[in-house]
């Protein structure tokens, strides 16, 4: 069923709409837990994405109804420093609180969300609110920031507010996706190196593993941890370096008696993803979809034996990506610890690899998965309702 949000959002508020805001989901093509390493991914925004529509209020109460979930939250603006546990208005009033602190003050408003991302999977669904509700508070209030310091605001959210210390990815992906397009971005600089279209003949899959990952309450912040301490090892030597995107495998294997063993095998997966996701981008280049497939299993491989954010679940899917025909390469997407898999698959046969992916999980484990064939949308986008 489709829904309008501006009339599902005139219907129950009673009032007219503003502006609505559109913000999508993105998907981690190559380059996993390298952006807080100031490195390099590949990225993408897909179709499924959280539209928020809003109104001004009277006041300091705010009002939001999400139409997805059939449930509201109320807050006011003057109680919001701190989050309430388990409230998905977190991520919007987090981004009142970052806000604040850029001494950017906004008045009350009445909204609707209604989203298509999935949640808790790695698709960003989070990202995808803070960026649509900054959007959406950009045209009301008036606020002039550029594209890059929304993403930062979105993660200063995650990292202050959620206390998930994550990169930029998420956001950054959300706002600056191009249809039908991988984006390049440099989490040095923070900008998009490059667009690479999606080769020609081919599409993203993605296996939604049900694992709910919570990254919050996962390994996340200790994975980051890790790599930290793997640099403070890495300095010792070469004190010019400033994150693991300085660091190559020779360079960072004779500083492996410099750092724990586990921080060691950390950084292998960071310093292996930056490499790959560069010779991903030369490989799609040259057109080589077997080498760019390759990268992606490669990635995975990295996942189960350095970083170790994978699970059986992830691990049965892309073991099963290497059964089926049509498919070139599959890995676990985003944070993982649960969540996604992506799979490069010929656009052909795409319908059914999806059935022969889910038919073959069911048989091997008894559990269902779900697909999605992706369509790579825009970043996101505002505009006044008239
Ligand atoms: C999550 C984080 C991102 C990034 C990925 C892993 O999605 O929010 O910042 O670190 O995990 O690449």
């Amino acid at each position: 069923m489709s829904v309008n949000i501006v009339e599902a959002f005139e219907k129950k508020f009673g009032k007219k709409a503003a502006f609505v805001a559109k913000a999508p989901g993105r998907l981690e093509i190559l380059g996993n837990h390298t952006d807080y390493n100031q490195g390099f991914v590949l990225s993408a925004a897909v179709s499924q994405a959280t539209e928020f529509v809003i109104a001004p209020a009277e006041g300091r109460k705010c009002r939001i109804w999400d139409f997805r979930g059939n449930c509201g939250a109320e807050f006011d603006l003057d109680n919001i420093s701190k989050p309430t546990p388990k409230d998905w208005s977190n991520y919007i009033k987090g981004v009142i609180v970052e806000l604040a602190k850029r001494g950017i003050k906004i008045g009350a408003f009445d909204a609707g969300i209604l989203s298509t991302v999935p949640l808790s999977a790695g698709m960003s669904s989070s990202a995808a609110l803070e960026v649509a509700a900054s959007f959406a508070f950009s045209k009301l209030f008036n606020i002039n920031l550029a594209k890059e310091d929304w993403a930062r605001v979105g993660q200063g959210v995650e990292n202050n507010y959620m206390g998930l210390k994550s990169g930029l990815l998420d956001q950054f992906s959300s706002i600056f996706g191009k249809e039908n397009s991988l984006i390049l971005c440099d989490f040095r600089d923070v900008k998009v190196l490059k667009t690479v279209p999606v080769p020609e003949g081919y599409c993203f899959v993605v296996g939604n593993s049900m694992v709910k990952h919570n990254l919050v309450e996962s390994d996340y912040n200790l994975r980051r941890a890790s790599c930290e301490k793997a640099v403070e090892g890495i300095k010792k030597k070469y004190p010019e370096v400033k994150a693991l995107r300085d660091v190559s495998q020779t360079m960072l294997d004779s500083c492996k008696d410099l750092m724990d063993k586990v921080d060691y095998l950390r950084a292998c997966h960071v310093v292996g993803e930056d490499e790959r996701v560069m010779k991903a981008e030369k490989a799609l280049e040259h057109g080589d979809i077997q080498e760019f497939g390759k990268l992606l299993f490669e990635s995975h491989a990295s996942s189960i034996s350095n970083f170790e954010n994978s699970c059986v679940e992830l691990d049965c899917l892309v073991e099963l990506a290497k059964t089926i025909p049509g498919c070139l390469g599959a890995r676990l997407s985003g944070g993982g610890f649960g969540g996604i898999t992506i799979h490069l698959v010929k656009e052909a046969v795409a319908e059914s690899y999806c059935t022969k992916l889910k038919t073959a999980y069911k048989t091997q484990t008894g559990k269902s998965i779900e697909t999605i064939i992706c369509s790579i949308g825009d970043g996101a986008s505002v505009k006044e309702v008239k």
